[in-house]
């Protein structure tokens, strides 16, 4: 395996039967704790995005964790990053929609004015699991007119087939459990 990914793997920790009982949690706060990991994983986003998406305009990240690595890969790619927040944390006229999770139910939020007609979008989390999350933050970006690029996560949880949901929007993850 690729160093970079082999380093991002030793950093992520299973808790079974977290938040509830039947969930294993896949805990990327090693991550964050790790110079090194933090470093390689913005590599890796970086080189996917500088690869396959170059004409990108802007970065999306979910709350909460997704804006833990998104300032840091746009400011990498010197492009700027807007926040999709739960919904009530946000000022202004925003646009909002209730998705399911894995365990439990959610309305996302994004500022009205904080995305372009036509503007080209990288989507960002820590984490996809059943892809509701990333399927609402998609569907915001759609009703604003803007065009998504790629989501990108850290990890992907393939048994719950998120990917198949998130279609025809497309997923690049860097670790699969
Ligand atoms: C987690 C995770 C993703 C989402 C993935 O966030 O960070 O955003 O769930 O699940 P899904 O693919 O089934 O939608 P959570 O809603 O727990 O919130 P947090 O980031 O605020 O902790
Ligand atoms: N880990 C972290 N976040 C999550 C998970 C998980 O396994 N499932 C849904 N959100």
């Amino acid at each position: 395996m690729e160093p970079k990914l082999q380093l991002l793997r030793e950093n992520v920790r299973t808790f079974p039967d977290f938040p509830k009982p039947g969930i294993q949690f896949r805990d990327i706060c090693p991550i964050l704790k790790s110079p090194p990991a933090l470093t390689a994983a913005i590599d890796l986003f970086e080189e996917r995005v500088r690869t396959m998406h170059p004409q990108v305009d802007l970065i999306v990240g979910l709350d909460a964790r997704g804006f833990l690595f998104g300032p840091l890969l746009a400011q990498r790619l010197g492009i700027g990053f807007v926040p999709v927040r739960k919904k009530g944390k946000l000022p202004g006229t925003t646009v909002s929609t209730a998705y399911d999770l894995e365990y439990g139910r959610a309305e996302l939020e994004i500022q009205e004015d904080a995305v372009a007609p036509a503007q080209k979008i990288i989507v960002i989390d820590d984490l996809l699991a059943t892809g509701g999350t990333l399927c609402a933050a998609c569907e915001l970006l759609l009703r604003l007119q803007a065009q998504v690029l790629e989501c990108l996560v850290l990890v992907e949880l393939k048994d719950l087939r998120g990917a198949e949901r998130l279609k025809p929007h497309a997923v690049f993850s860097l670790l699969q459990y």
